[in-house]
């Protein structure tokens, strides 16, 4: 293929200028789906796409895709992109290097004089992160129809708001019967993320060929005690919901340390404490409970005993306990064909390569249902990510840019 040049410093241009949509201050981003900053960063995405020439389609959830027509336009396309929603606190790197990365690949192909068989198309998906409807990947689940349409719309925010109301408030109409593509839309679809852990900085290595994705799980958990005033109810008469939280919470870390698997991790990440006055016994308390594992069995089995141990925690506590699955999903494999070309465009670039599994979740792991995914990592100071200090360097990127549209170009043809 014709050398491809990367602008990378129009590329740290525009993620510089994406970070400052958020809800706090920069360095710690808080992009949460269709508020004002979600909307505002995919209207600065699109006209970047327009500048580039590509075609915009949004789908009834505010999926995007802006598309790169090949000269047949009619055979499946190629897919890239990632997300641009950030959980509270976090950088301005996951997610936007697989957007504005895409793009910059797409821009670079173009500027190449390549003139692809297959269009190359810029995804841009609704909420990756679960911050608002507590659910990840909302767009490639519906997208891949792991989430259905009634589902979809019935998903609730904190606040109790709907998804199909506020997705029609945001702008989005149309039926959500049109989300969902059918199987094969893409001939192949690839995203490049920062790898979100330590292995590619420590060990030297530019580019990561992602093989598979670990399988997420997660609890929502509401603990109903007895409340009651702090100096004056006995310790023996105390059904106090916090402390069953703390039972559980522990018992999280320890299901994940038993399994027998190193890979098997487990988080409590929300803890809502009501009424949460100083001097007030805890009545209930809201958890949340996140399990991983590269290997299904290991997962469920601390999933299980994470559930076993809250209902021993409820029973002898005297507190009930309210236990809803969000969602237990398998892992996903990446398309061999994907991971060869990914390994063969760092060869030609010249850049050290891994074969490496994913332990975050990623859109991928459903566009994986729908036809053969891969993805591209690239490594990210410490391994740093979902804090304000994430960090990619310019040269980190523009090699995964340039891994990226190597990629893309061999598989449009
Ligand atoms: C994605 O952000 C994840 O939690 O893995
Ligand atoms: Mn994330
Ligand atoms: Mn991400």
């Amino acid at each position: 293929m014709a050398e491809l040049k990367i602008d990378i410093d129009r590329l740290v241009a525009e993620l510089q200028e994406l970070s400052r949509l958020s809800a706090t201050e920069p360095p710690a981003i808080t992009r949460v789906l269709y508020t004002e900053p979600d909307l505002a960063g995919r209207a600065f995405v699109k006209a970047k796409c327009t500048s580039a020439g590509l075609v915009i389609r949004e789908d009834a959830i505010g999926n995007l895709f802006a598309r790169w027509p090949g000269s047949e336009p009619n055979l499946p396309a190629i897919g890239t992109g990632s997300h641009i929603d950030a959980i509270p606190h976090s950088g301005m790197y996951d997610g936007t290097v697989g957007v504005l990365g895409g793009l910059e690949a797409i821009r670079a192909l173009q500027s190449s004089g390549l003139r692809p068989r297959r269009s190359i198309e810029l995804l841009l998906f609704t909420s990756e992160e679960p911050t608002r409807f507590g659910i990840g990947c909302v767009g490639s689940r519906a997208m891949s129809g792991t989430l259905s349409p009634t589902a979809l719309a019935e998903l609730r925010d904190a606040d109790g708001k709907r998804l199909d109301d506020v997705r029609t408030e945001a702008g989005y109409r149309g039926s959500l019967d049109t989300v969902r593509l059918k199987e094969n839309h893409y001939a192949f679809f690839v995203e490049l993320h920062i790898e979100q852990g330590p292995i590619l900085e420590r060990e030297g290595i530019a580019i990561g060929a992602v093989t598979a994705i670990a399988a997420p799980a997660a609890l929502k958990v509401t603990l109903n005690g007895s409340g009651g005033h702090a100096g004056a109810v006995l310790m023996p008469q105390r059904h106090d919901a916090l402390c069953a939280a703390a039972e559980i919470v522990l018992a999280v870390e320890t299901a994940a340390k038993t399994t027998g698997s190193p890979d098997t991790v487990a988080t409590v990440g929300i803890c809502q404490v009501h009424p949460g006055a100083i001097n007030s016994i805890p009545s209930s308390v809201h958890l949340t409970v996140d399990v991983r594992d590269i290997v299904l069995e290991s997962r469920d089995r601390a999933f299980a005993s994470i559930q076993e141990t809250i209902q021993k925690v409820s029973t002898s506590r005297g507190v009930q306990a309210k236990v809803e699955t969000i969602s237990t999903d398998p892992p996903a494999t990446m398309a061999g064909p994907i991971v060869a070309a990914i390994e063969a465009a760092s060869v030609d670039g010249g850049f050290s390569c891994k074969r490496m599994v994913s332990r975050a979740y990623h859109d991928s792991l459903f566009m994986a249902r729908l036809g053969p995914t891969g993805m591209i990592f690239i490594p990210c100071r410490n391994g740093y990510s979902h804090r304000p200090d994430e960090y990619a360097s310019p040269e980190a990127m523009k090699i995964g840019v340039e891994t990226l549209a190597q990629t893309l170009g061999r598989l449009a043809g």
